[in-house]
């Protein structure tokens, strides 16, 4: 996608071939930044804080900080070590995992002169498979959209969270068909959840879509029911980082209340996601993925713009006052009206995925 007329990636290598680049996320929409990861250790910093961060894009990050380790030292045991580094750096989204266990399985059996450059083609090769896989949820969900029956001159999407090209390497999950939509003419209208409390949709959503030219509106994360009960709603639509065997889908906080109104108020639930996103060991997402507990002080303070300076954080919670930060939850398949893969789409059950994942069966 284009920042000011600038076609960009989220990640890329730079010049000299071996230190990655990414766009630093903790500090848009006011600030565009670029950071240079030079060693593995940078990558699963830039992971952990965010600086990278969506399910696609932490998988490819995790494949160039596996590509920097090895450019560092090749032995049998940076592979061990960096494979656990890495897989430690956030713990829902199933992409990373999916990511390291490629490059293991690909550089393990190698002999260690090779495993750099084997390590840079493969981060290389996920990155522009994304591009693809994205491109293809885009133009399914396209047709989901052009089936719709809006309720007024323009479709109103509601989504949840940054699903779009700054959390994958190119063109995004959720947003992917809303792009593909706009550039086809269609009247699209996005209300962006703000997503509290780190705030990816008002901060990201908000900065990518207004980028493009796509009309949105930020709404309070606690809108979204009202704007369906009136009709304002035509379809949700959102991410996910873990989706279960059978269908379910664990994606940022918040996102289970969104499905539950439009459940409640007859508004399609859909949900974008790439293949390396399904976690076929789990069928029961409630119980089984792990969700990311993060620093209360998410919840606590806020950073943005002030009027008197161009990065301020305030504090929002009474001196004293505990607070929780429970990162992820997890949306029951019953609640999914469909998923949009690069396959195709499904219903949200174990039917449906191997539908279009049919090497999967267990018979297989
Ligand atoms: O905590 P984040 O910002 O990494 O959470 C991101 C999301 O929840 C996205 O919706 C998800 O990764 C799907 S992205 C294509």
């Amino acid at each position: 996608m284009k920042v000011d007329g600038t076609p960009y990636r989220t990640i890329w290598l730079g010049a000299d071939g071996m230190a990655v680049q990414v766009i630093d996320q903790t500090l848009l929409p006011h600030h565009f930044v670029v950071r240079e990861l030079k060693t593995m250790e940078d990558a699963e910093k830039a992971i952990r804080t965010m600086i990278v961060r969506g399910a696609p894009l932490i998988g490819a990050a995790a494949a160039y900080g596996m590509a920097l380790a090895m450019a560092t030292d090749s032995s049998d045991a940076m592979l061990a070590r960096a494979y656990t580094v890495l897989m430690e750096s956030r713990p829902t989204a199933v992409n990373l995992r999916w990511a390291l266990d490629d490059l293991r399985a690909l550089l393990a059996p190698l002999p260690a002169a090779k495993r750099r450059e084997t390590a840079y083609r493969r981060a290389a090769e996920i990155c522009d498979e994304d591009v693809e896989i994205c491109r293809r949820i885009g133009e399914n969900g396209l047709g989901l959209i052009r089936r719709l029956k809006p309720k007024s001159d323009r479709i109103n999407a509601l989504t949840h969270c940054n699903a779009g090209w700054l959390a994958t390497v190119d063109w995004g999950t959720a947003l992917a068909p809303i792009y593909q939509a706009h550039n086809a003419g269609i009247p699209i209208h996005v209300w962006v959840d703000e997503t509290r409390p780190r705030n990816q949709g008002a901060s990201l959503t908000a900065w990518e879509l207004g980028k493009h030219g796509v009309p949105h509106t930020v709404i309070a994360d606690n809108a979204g029911g009202h704007l369906m009960q009136h009709g304002q709603v035509d379809f949700v639509i959102t991410g996910t980082d873990r989706t279960t065997r059978r269908g379910d889908v664990c994606n940022k906080i918040g996102t289970y209340l969104k499905a539950l109104a439009a459940h409640d108020n007859g508004v399609p639930f859909y949900v974008g996601l790439p293949y390396p996103t399904i976690d076929w060991t789990i069928e029961d997402g409630v119980r089984e993925i792990p969700i990311e507990e993060r620093n209360a002080r998410e919840v606590s303070h806020i950073a943005g713009r002030s009027e008197t300076s161009d990065r301020a954080t305030v504090q929002l919670l009474p001196d004293g006052s505990p607070a929780a930060n429970p990162a992820f939850d997890v949306t029951p398949a019953r609640l999914v009206t469909a998923l949009i893969t690069e396959r195709g789409v499904c219903p949200a059950s174990e039917a449906g995925l191997l539908s279009l994942y049919p090497e999967q069966s267990r018979a297989a």
